[in-house]
C-alpha cells in the first residue's frame, strides 16, 4: 500500500521541516521528488539525506511568489502526478498592527505562491492524465489564531483555492485537498518564537506545546504520513476536503 513508484512528485518548500519531511517520505516509497526552493542552498541537506537514503531527488531554486520562475521551473521538471503546495511563512499581528508590507509578503508567498504553482503545474498533471495536489493550510483558517491576522487570512486562501480546484479539474481526474496543522516542531516555530519572544524561548515552547490537548506539538513524520494517504491511489474517492492535524485543537480545546 501507499507505493508512490512511477509517481514524479513537486514539493514546495521541501528543504526544512514539513516539506522536508514529506519529500523523504515520498522518496522512500517510490517517487520521484522535485523540491522547489527558494535558494539552492535552502534545499542541500534535503537532497543529501534523501539521496543517502537511496532516493531519488532534485532541486529547483525558485521563489514561489514569482509565476515566470515557477511557470519556467515546471516546464523543466515535465509532466508530474503530484503537487505539494507547502511553501509558506508566518507573521504575527492583529489588523491595526499588521502593516502593509507584511500583508502584502504573506499574500505574496501563502496565496500568490499557491496560485502561481497550480496555474504552473496543471498542464503537467493535465499532460499526465490527472494526478493529485495537496496544500498545506493550517488551523488558523478553520478557528483564527490570536495574533496572526495576515497568516489566517492567507490559510482561509488556501482551504477555499482547495475547493475551487478540486471543483473544476475532477473531471480531469485530478484531486485537490488540504491538510490543516496545528503546531508542527520545525524551523517555523523555532524561528518564530526566537524572533518574537527573545529571551522567553523555552517558556513560549512549553506554551505552545500545551495549546494542543494531547500536550505537544505534531513530529513533521506525523504531517507526512498523512500527506503520503492524501498523494496515494489508496486515497482516490477523497476530493475538496481539507484534514485538520492537530492534537484536538479544533474541536477539544474547551
Ligand atoms: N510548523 C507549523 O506549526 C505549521 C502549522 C500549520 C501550518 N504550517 C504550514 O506548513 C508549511 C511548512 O511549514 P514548516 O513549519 O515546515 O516551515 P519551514 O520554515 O520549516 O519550511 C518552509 C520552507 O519553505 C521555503 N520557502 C519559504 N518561502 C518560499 C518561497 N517564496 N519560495 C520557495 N520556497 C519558500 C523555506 O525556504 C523553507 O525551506 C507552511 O505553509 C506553514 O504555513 C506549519
Amino acid at each position: 500500500m501507499f507505493s508512490l513508484q512511477n509517481k514524479k512528485a513537486v514539493v514546495t518548500g521541501g528543504g526544512s521541516g514539513i516539506g522536508k519531511a514529506i519529500s523523504a517520505l515520498f522518496a522512500k516509497q517510490g517517487a520521484e521528488v522535485h523540491i522547489i526552493e527558494l535558494t539552492e542552498e535552502s534545499a542541500k541537506d534535503a537532497v543529501a539525506e534523501i539521496t543517502a537514503a537511496g532516493g531519488k531527488v532534485f532541486s529547483h531554486a525558485c521563489n514561489v511568489a514569482n509565476q515566470k520562475e515557477i511557470i519556467a521551473t515546471f516546464e523543466k521538471i515535465g509532466n508530474i502526478q503530484i503537487l505539494v503546495n507547502n511553501a509558506g511563512i508566518a507573521h504575527v499581528g492583529k489588523v491595526d498592527n499588521t502593516a502593509e508590507e507584511d500583508f502584502d509578503r504573506i499574500m505574496n508567498v501563502n496565496v500568490k505562491g499557491v496560485y502561481n504553482c497550480l496555474h504552473g503545474a496543471i498542464p503537467h498533471l493535465r499532460a499526465s492524465g490527472g494526478g493529485v495536489i495537496l496544500n498545506m493550510a493550517s488551523i488558523a483558517a478553520w478557528v483564527g489564531i490570536p495574533d496572526r491576522f495576515a497568516y489566517s487570512t492567507a490559510k482561509g486562501a488556501v482551504m477555499a483555492m482547495t475547493l475551487s480546484v478540486a471543483k473544476d479539474y475532477m473531471a480531469e481526474n485530478i484531486r485537490c485537498n488540504s491538510i490543516s496543522p496545528a503546531r508542527v516542531h520545525t524551523p517555523f516555530v523555532d524561528g518564530f518564537i526566537s524572533k518574537n519572544y527573545p529571551g522567553k524561548e523555552a517558556e513560549m515552547f512549553e506554551k505552545l506545546s500545551k495549546t494542543q490537548p494531547i500536550g505537544r506539538m505534531a513530529k513533521p513524520d506525523e504531517v507526512a504520513a498523512l500527506a503520503l494517504f492524501l498523494c496515494s491511489e489508496e486515497s482516490g474517492f477523497v476530493t475538496g476536503c481539507d484534514y485538520p492535524l492537530d492534537g484536538g485543537f479544533i474541536k477539544l480545546n474547551n
